[in-house]
């Protein structure tokens, strides 16, 4: 069966509001800004309207960066390619913004195992000099930061609420909780306005889908467009909770005009975890291609496996209402019709066109 419209959901009247309310002739700085997530957001500022929205990005080789994701929105934001680790960049970007949404770090937990500095300059060093341009720059900026559930490690209950351990099992994972502790602190010590949000697996349109070391869900999705194989480690039995991109970027925008979530912790997580299998069965059923095989763990794969892991989102739907609105179903399916339209942007690696570039370095 091949892929049939589907509706995604809207957001209610009460939170188009506020968020309009919030940052309705705002500047918002967003790190990582080409990346997926970081792009998602940018369009849904841009809809917001009246929005001065920033965009950083390094295009880091091998991660989500591709300028085809602002392609339709490029002449009404301002990119700056440059590295958030280079003060002379980011002590001159941080001044004169509301919001900064800081979703800049390198993803790969594989590849933070390979390369271990790369990942600490990423995930760590990077974000002291944002830090720090902000407290001397822009003290009372408000800054949201994408955090990741990897930092709670094996789960010891589940679903993962906030005050669970936190035990992080590879080096990503340790330095994307050491990222959370230094924006805390900067909250503590300088009153830089901080909040960091523990994403799940996101998916959704403009992700990267070159390689296979970045996100389990845009791996399959590709493989069962082809007429792949989507390999299952073990029987596939792993449960995960996946968030489609939309509501993630409702959750930063909603966390974001929140004053009381200001130097605290919240997990995103979706209504009902799925074992790998499922997703898989999922795509096979939309896309009508593909293939299931089951292998063994990988060496370097099985290390670093946390089982079955899935958060509780109630922190955040007490604080400011949010939850996520997209049906699996719907969010795998809207999201395999834009790759169908737009694959040749997201299957090689080749570089776009170019937009409005103020710094290069
Ligand atoms: N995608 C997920 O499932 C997921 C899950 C948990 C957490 N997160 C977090 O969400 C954030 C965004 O993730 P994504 O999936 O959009 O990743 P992505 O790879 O698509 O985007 C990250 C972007 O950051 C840029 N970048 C990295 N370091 C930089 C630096 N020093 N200076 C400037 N730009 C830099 C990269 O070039 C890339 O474009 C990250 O902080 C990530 O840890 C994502």
């Amino acid at each position: 069966m091949t892929s049939s419209r589907v509706t995604i959901p809207t957001m209610t009247t009460l939170q188009t509001t506020s968020i309009h309310d919030a940052y309705r002739e705002r500047s918002v700085l967003i790190t990582g800004g080409l990346g997926f997530i970081g792009s998602n957001l940018a369009r849904r500022l841009v809809e917001v309207g009246d929005v001065e929205v920033y965009l950083l990005d390094a295009l880091v080789p091998d991660q989500g960066g591709n300028l085809f994701n602002i392609e339709d929105i490029k002449d009404q934001v301002t990119l700056h390619i440059a590295d958030m680790g280079d003060p002379s960049v980011i002590n001159h970007l941080v001044g004169g913004m509301d919001y900064v949404f800081n979703l800049a770090a390198n993803v790969s937990h594989l590849d933070s195992m390979l390369f271990p500095q790369h990942d600490l300059k990423l995930n760590c060093q990077s974000q002291l000099t944002l830090l720090e341009a902000c407290r001397n720059f822009n003290p009372h900026v408000k800054i949201v930061y994408t955090s990741t559930r990897q930092v709670y490690g094996k789960p010891l209950y589940l679903p993962l609420d906030e005050q669970h351990r936190c035990a992080p099992v590879d080096i990503n994972g340790v330095h994307k909780l050491a990222a959370e502790h230094y924006h805390l602190l900067y909250h503590r010590v300088y009153g830089v306005r901080s909040t960091c949000l523990r994403l799940t697996n996101t998916y959704g349109p403009r992700h990267l889908m070159r390689h296979n070391r970045q996100s389990v869900i845009a791996w399959f999705i590709r493989q069962a467009m082809d007429g792949g194989m989507i390999d299952l480690f073990g029987e596939g039995r792993q449960k995960r909770d996946f968030n489609y991109v939309d509501d993630v970027v409702e959750a930063l925008l909603m966390i974001g005009a929140s004053e009381k979530a200001e130097g605290d912790v919240f997990n995103l997580g979706s209504h009902e975890p799925v074992s790998l299998s499922h997703l898989a069965e999922e795509l096979i059923w939309l896309t009508g291609h593909g293939t299931v095989r089951y292998v063994p763990f990988p060496p370097e794969r099985q290390l670093i496996d946390i089982g079955n892991c899935y958060s509780s989102y109630r922190k955040i739907e007490t604080l400011v209402g949010w939850e996520p609105r997209t049906t699996l179903r719907a969010g795998l399916a809207s999201t395999i019709e834009f790759y169908n339209n737009h694959r040749a942007h997201y299957w090689d690696s080749k570089i776009e066109s170019t937009p409005r570039i103020l710094t290069t370095a």
